[in-house]
């Protein structure tokens, strides 16, 4: 690692990023046209949905590789989603940074030619593709120090502080009395979570002193990264009462005259009944001061980071107040919704500005206009031991809700295996009212759900 992760290395860190930022956009071009002979390379890196999005994208926009852009997708297994879409593709651990680079360079041995580089998990050598991004000219989006600032639960906070941005209040903790004492601070309930982490892993809501006892090995055991830092926030219980999440997404792209500009998805609001994503939708309801004041701290962050492409910034709202919460320097699976709600998806949108084409600001508009779209996540059954095979999935059956005035539609991504609680798939329906939009894309999914059968070890 460049930066010894703790207070000082991370404030080293953010300190460090204008200075990366001028020297990567420096890199930075626009592409003029595209062109079939010399097709722009797209690499996936993860080929889940939200890689699929992008990949599919590259045909439905632009003709493939016979339009001129060749697509490329990595992931871990055989029969990732993104895998039978993309011109190419390769099965490998992403974590080991040799195989990542050589693979990186059998698609682009010249990293001067156009080429863009998705970073779409977080499970892979995030300082090597830091390196081939800082020292080897790589164009890995939106940045190449992005995965370690946003990856980053500390590091991330202390941009929101220099940047004065909205948020929860918090302290770091590198031992179980550091947990006590910022609860001390804060007074119960905290939340105690691992500084590096996704969808809850290692976080516990704690309302009791038994309970705070436990947190801290709790969250170190579950970290994603290595280290023994833990990050304790003030616990905002209204949030779930009366509040509501959003994902501001911001792209940064290039204009008419090849300058780089900021351009904004409209908010997407989600809600989460524990702390993986569950249901997301367009337009959302917030008020017109939330969400300029979601989009104004979206900006401040995608401005400092640099680069091009997607950052999505997670945002708590409550009433008018918005307090920052994460952000992913890439398109977000809230985002999936975009899909049937905008002109052009967030899969299409990060291709797009990545491979340095302009981008039509009409494309970030709503689409269906006059209805709320939602998108409710498919999941594999919780009773699933291990890692089981899928044997089959019965479309036909989900025509059956019609009959029934469910209006809605059905994304499913083929994986080939499952585990407890996998996504699987992504419902949506339409209506003119939300709650009834909801229900209904709530109808589906369980539906959905009950249409796929597993059987067998993989
Ligand atoms: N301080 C807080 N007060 C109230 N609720 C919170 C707080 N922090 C987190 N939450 C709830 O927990 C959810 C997950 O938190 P967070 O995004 O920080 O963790 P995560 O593990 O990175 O999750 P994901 O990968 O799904 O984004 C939030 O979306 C929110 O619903
Ligand atoms: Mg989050």
């Amino acid at each position: 690692m460049p930066f010894k992760m703790d207070e000082e290395g991370r404030n080293k860190l953010i300190d460090s990023v204008a200075s990366h930022k001028r020297e990567f956009e420096g890199l930075l071009h626009p592409l003029e046209s595209l062109t079939p002979d010399k097709p722009a390379v797209f690499i996936s890196v993860g080929g889940g949905e939200l890689g699929d999005l992008a990949i599919t994208s590259a045909k439905r926009l632009y003709g493939g590789a016979s339009g001129g852009v060749k697509t490329v997708a990595f992931d871990r297994y055989q029969g990732f989603p993104a895998q039978d879409a993309a011109d190419a593709s390769e099965v490998f651990n992403m974590m080991d940074g040799e195989l990542l680079e050589k693979y990186l360079k059998k698609y682009v041995p010249d990293p001067s030619a156009p080429h863009a580089i998705y970073l779409e998990v977080e499970k892979i050598d995030t300082y090597r593709a830091f390196r081939l991004g800082t020292e080897k000219g790589y164009k890995v989006m939106s940045t190449p120090f992005g995965p370690l600032v946003c990856m980053d639960r500390h590091a991330t906070k202390i941009m929101f502080d220099r940047l004065k941005l909205k948020r929860v209040d918090w302290e770091y903790a590198n031992d179980d009395r550091g947990v006590h004492e910022a609860a001390k601070d804060f007074g119960l309930p905290v939340i105690v979570k691992p500084v590096m982490t996704s969808s809850g892993h290692g976080t516990s809501i704690v309302k009791t002193k038994a309970e705070l006892d436990t947190s801290y090995a709790h969250a170190v055991e579950h970290a994603r990264g290595i280290g023994d830092e833990v990050i304790v926030e003030r616990y905002l219980p209204e949030l779930k009462a009366m509040g509501t999440e959003i994902t501001q997404i911001v792209v940064r792209h290039f204009d008419e005259n090849g300058k780089i500009t900021d351009s904004f998805l409209p908010p997407i609001e989600h809600k989460r009944p524990g702390a993986a994503y569950h249901e997301s939708w367009l337009p959302a309801s917030i008020s017109g001061s939330a969400a300029e004041a979601c989009k104004e701290g979206a900006q401040k962050i995608a401005d400092f980071m640099g680069g091009i492409g997607v950052y999505a910034v997670e945002q708590f709202v409550i009433g008018d107040k918005v307090y920052n919460n994460e952000v992913a320097n890439r398109p977000h699976d809230t985002g999936l919704v975009t899909r049937w709600m905008l002109n052009m998806d967030e899969g299409g949108v990060q291709l797009t500005s990545t491979i340095g084409l302009q981008l039509n600001p009409f494309s970030l508009e709503i689409s269906r206009q006059g209805v709320y779209g939602v998108a409710h996540v498919v999941l594999a059954p919780p009773d699933i031991e291990g890692e089981m095979k899928v044997s089959g999935w019965d479309s036909s059956r989900l025509s059956a809700l019609q009959t029934k005035g469910v209006r809605g539609d059905f994304w499913y991504f083929g994986k080939p295996t499952a585990y407890q609680g996998r996504r699987m798939g992504l419902a949506v329906a339409f209506q003119r009212d939300l709650e009834l939009a909801r229900r209904n894309a709530e109808i589906i999914a369980h539906y959905a759900e009950g249409c796929i059968s597993y059987g067998g070890t993989s």
